[in-house]
């Protein structure tokens, strides 16, 4: 169809379409400053609040919070690919495009070639289950078609059967694919004597897709009982269990028409719903919904994600689970740009493919339409599993379900929520209040948000229960990391509007490239961009703004809008940023991340039992110069003034 696109032409292509005429021609412009503003085409409203920077080509809405170049904008706009984005723009210009296998963007085409293997992997799976005469094919379509996806689902969902015996390994290494490829696409393994192995066998095979609808892995059922029930493939250059959602392909233009998406636990489940006509259904792939799941769905939908939990003692888990991604933000006070989280646990132990089997894709709306937000579905499911009756039972099941509301303690919500748990559990609303404001603000410092890959016969239990331990220990923000004090959450936008200046004013990030490089990023998202931003001024030192953040976005999504969003309203901006204001923020950044190697240092000295004297000795005399060099600098940076002045609370 067509290859890749080089740099060359990108830049062509970004230099011929100027960002204020391609988006005044999808909405009239008004000046401000030197900043044009318009009402954003990507949601319903009547003020502007979609920013474009024209010296920079960069655009930001503050309504919704997304962001980034030209290219993004029509990606978001008319739902295209980055390609078709681009191709878009080159025919506007009248730009001819070199679209070549290239040679320059080497990572670029290495996960081409394996795209190419999944792609071949999955039709070969295809026409195995829809053509092959032997046993076990034959076995996969009657299984198949005995939970309701015969022929004509099979095709749409491009599901398949796995023969095993080495046929894909033959089929492929035939294809001209390299051993190293089939096993860096996780569709073979390396046996210990050395040889490839097909990695799935008979199995029914469900090819898991990326947003654009290519497939980047599978998961393999067997055919009737037995363990592991799924075999998924692992995590891969292309795969990243974390960030993907089974169906979403499919789902993304009805995420978009109904502002709900709808998340199931089972890729039968997302089939399921979707042929009985309820098209926004996704599936996470045997993990918790993550901070990054939330943020790609709510790229679609716009309004609500409603979970739908399984209607057993798995799904009740699972529903617990949940509740630890409730933060503050997605409080009312959290403003406009939230997005609901609601919840329903299906009656009588059905998962959501048989309840729409049994009950009808009619009732499972009305279900859906009636979903609860998902923190009082948590205190409906404490209270519900507690005796009531008697008065230590109403005072357990009080404590348990006030204990819910601990990360979102200092809300409006939380009080409305005590007030009502008070009211059931029979306690005077005084003393739920009172309890609310005893609550233990939950634990801090960061933490990654690890999704082990538990494959293997008690995949799901032990999955579930890493879950369950991960939970206990506290909620996490939306971006990952447990809930942090004030002084934390500035060091966050302080890494965010840093990393805004350098990828809008690149010289400034040539010049502080150390910084880039060895910075204690807190943030999780920010690792990632600050290394991309690097890649970009290593590949090219005269990148531009927008190149440097379109890069960003292709290894960290969501990044654009970091990117050109740090800068809330009008009247601050990257670049009427007052002088000086990027070296108090690399400032700060360096006095946190010593103050935090102090930290470190002072608690291996106390725990480590095992230091030899003299190290001993050494090390310490090192935290003391530390110690002081800290002091100093803090005095310092206090004089500089932005302390006071700029500075804003989050
Ligand atoms: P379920 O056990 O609910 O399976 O696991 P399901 O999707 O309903 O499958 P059917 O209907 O019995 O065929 C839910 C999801 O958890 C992951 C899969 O993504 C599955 O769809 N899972 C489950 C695994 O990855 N490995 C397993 O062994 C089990
Ligand atoms: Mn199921």
């Amino acid at each position: 169809m067509s290859g890749l696109i080089s740099e060359e032409d990108i830049a062509r292509v970004r230099e011929a379409n100027d960002i204020g005429d391609v988006i005044g021609s999808y909405v009239p412009l008004r000046q401000k400053g030197r900043d044009l503003w318009c009402c954003c085409p990507l949601h319903q409203e009547k003020t502007p609040s979609l920013k474009i920077d024209v010296s920079k080509q960069l655009w930001h809405c503050f309504g919704c919070n997304q962001g980034g170049d030209i290219f993004s904008f029509l990606m978001k706009l008319e739902g295209l690919s980055y390609p078709e984005a681009v191709r878009k723009l080159a025919d506007r210009a009248h730009i001819e495009l070199h679209e070549t296998q290239g040679t320059n963007a080497l990572a670029q085409s290495a996960k081409s070639r394996l795209k190419a293997v999944c792609a071949q992997a999955a039709s070969f799976y295809h026409t195995q289950l829809m053509r092959s005469k032997a046993d076990g094919a034959a076995a996969a379509r009657s299984y198949l078609s005995g939970r309701g996806m015969g022929s004509d689902v099979s095709r749409r969902w491009m599901l398949g059967f796995a023969p095993g015996r080495n046929q894909l390994v033959r089929h492929l290494t035939q294809g001209g694919f390299a051993a190293e490829e089939l096993i860096a696409a996780n569709v073979a393994v390396k046996t210990a004597d050395g040889h490839l192995r097909d990695r799935f066998y008979d199995r029914v095979m469900f090819p898991i897709n990326d947003v654009a609808g290519d497939c980047i892995a599978f998961g393999g059922r067997v055919i009737g009982k037995g363990e592991p029930k799924y075999l998924n493939t692992q995590e891969t250059p292309l795969f990243h269990k974390s960030r993907v959602l089974y169906g979403l392909d499919k789902a993304k233009a009805s995420l978009t028409a109904t502002g709900t998406a709808i998340v199931v636990e089972g890729y039968t489940d997302v089939i399921a719903l979707s042929e009985a006509g309820i098209e926004n259904v996704v599936a996470t792939l045997g993990t918790a919904l993550t901070s990054q799941h939330i943020k790609i769905l709510s790229r679609h939908a716009q309004h609500r994600i409603v979970y739908l939990f399984d209607g057993d003692a798995a799904g009740r888990r699972a529903a617990l689970r949940a509740l630890s991604f409730i933060d503050e933000s997605l409080t009312p006070e959290a403003g406009r740009m939230r997005v609901d989280l609601l919840a329903v646990t299906l009656p009588d132990d059905l998962d959501p493919a048989e309840f729409v089997q049994s009950r009808g894709a009619e009732a499972l709306r009305k279900l859906i339409d009636a979903a609860t937000p998902l923190l009082q579905h948590g205190i409906d499911q404490r209270l519900a599993g507690a005796d009531l009756t008697s008065p230590e039972g109403r005072s357990r099941a009080f404590a348990e379900a006030i204990g819910l509301l601990a990360p979102i303690k200092n809300t409006l919500l939380a009080q409305d929520y005590a007030i009502q748990i008070a009211g059931r559990c029979g306690v005077r609303e005084s003393a739920a209040l009172e309890a609310l404001n005893k609550l233990e603000a939950p634990p801090q410092g960061p933490r990654a948000l690890r999704e082990g890959e538990g494959e293997g016969p008690h995949h799901s239990q032990t999955h579930r229960a890493q879950q369950d331990a991960q939970s206990a220990q506290g909620p996490i923000q939306r971006d990952g990391s447990a809930i942090a004090p004030m002084e934390q959450r500035n060091r966050k936008r302080f890494e965010r509007e840093l990393l805004s200046l350098f990828a809008q004013n690149p010289r400034e990030a040539l010049a502080h490239a150390q910084t880039l490089a060895q910075s204690h990023w807190h943030g999780q998202d920010h690792i990632g961009i600050a290394a991309s931003i690097l890649d970009a001024l290593t590949a090219n030192e005269l990148a531009s703004p927008a190149e440097i953040i379109s890069k960003a976005e292709e290894a960290v999504p969501g990044a654009a809008s970091i990117l050109t969003g740090a800068f809330e309203g009008a009247e601050a901006s990257s670049a009427n940023m007052p002088a000086g204001y990027c070296d108090f923020l690399i400032e700060e950044i360096k006095i946190g991340d010593l103050d935090e190697q102090i930290g470190e240092t002072r608690r291996l000295l106390a725990d480590d039992s095992t230091m030899a004297p003299d190290e001993r000795a050494a090390l310490f005399t090192t935290v003391v110069e530390w110690q002081r060099e800290l002091a100093r600098r803090q005095a310092q940076h206090a004089r500089s003034g932005f302390a006071t002045e700029f500075v804003h609370e989050e």
